[in-house]
């Protein structure tokens, strides 16, 4: 089975009856939302979901979930994620999919909330491409401040020479740094930078990692296997 498959289909088993679930954005989110749509059809769970992107939300409309606005619920029970990389620790770098600013609104509040992934996001320590969400008109500063706090590159995404506009009508800034020896610093430090709106790396509330490997998939629990 795909792996990306076996840890959406995993984390879908966990939403309980009546809850408020969070979904996620991107491949992996996409078998979660698909798997909670065929047990909502089969098992009448009621749930009420909240979205990280207009493309989950349209995805589980069209599937027969209920999708609300995040304003309209108290607290989310559960959400479930992917991930571009998950450290030892579980923190994360999200964001390739251009939805962290709703991602993480959504992922730090929920009681709950697993991270789903294959097997090739596991790393010893985060490094590689940072998303930040950036207010348009501070792009080019911020590319050159993110640079001074020790990226070694950082420039505004385009796809296909288009640059790329996030649903909250911001840009994403690519800032690619070594090894992040402390991830929760450099989280705060790049929002420290006046013009960003919030990065991708996720360093609070992962409790768990269900991780498709291809044969099934397999918990990383917070602290340890
Ligand atoms: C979306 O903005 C991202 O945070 C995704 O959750 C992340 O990029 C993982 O995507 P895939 O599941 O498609 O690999």
């Amino acid at each position: 089975m795909d792996s990306k498959a076996e840890a959406g289909e995993a984390a879908a088993k966990l939403a309980k009856a009546g809850t408020v679930v969070g979904l996620g954005t991107g491949s992996t989110a996409k078998f979660f939302i698909e798997a909670l749509a065929r047990r909502e059809k089969e098992e009448k769970l009621a749930l009420t979901c909240v979205a990280t992107s207009n493309a989950s939300e349209a995805l589980a409309k069209s599937l027969g979930l209920k999708v609300v606005p995040f304003s309209f619920v108290e607290k989310i029970d559960f959400a479930a994620d992917g991930a571009d990389k998950i450290d030892a620790k579980l923190n994360l770098i999200k964001g390739m999919g251009g939805a962290l600013v709703r991602e993480k609104i959504i992922d730090y509040r929920a009681e709950k909330f697993v991270v789903i992934a294959d097997e090739g996001k596991v790393v010893k320590e985060l490094f590689g491409i940072v998303p930040v969400e950036v207010i348009p008109m501070a792009a080019k500063i911020v590319c050159r401040e993110l640079k001074e706090i020790g990226a070694v590159d950082a420039v505004v995404r385009a796809d296909g020479g288009k640059t790329f506009v996030t649903d909250n009508s911001n840009w994403i800034v690519h800032a690619t740094f070594g090894k992040i020896k402390s991830p929760k610093k450099l989280e705060q430090e790049i929002n420290g930078i006046a013009g960003v709106v919030d990065n991708g790396i996720f360093t609070r509330n992962v409790q768990c990692a269900i991780v498709g490997t291809g044969n099934g998939a397999r918990e990383i629990k917070a602290g340890g296997e």
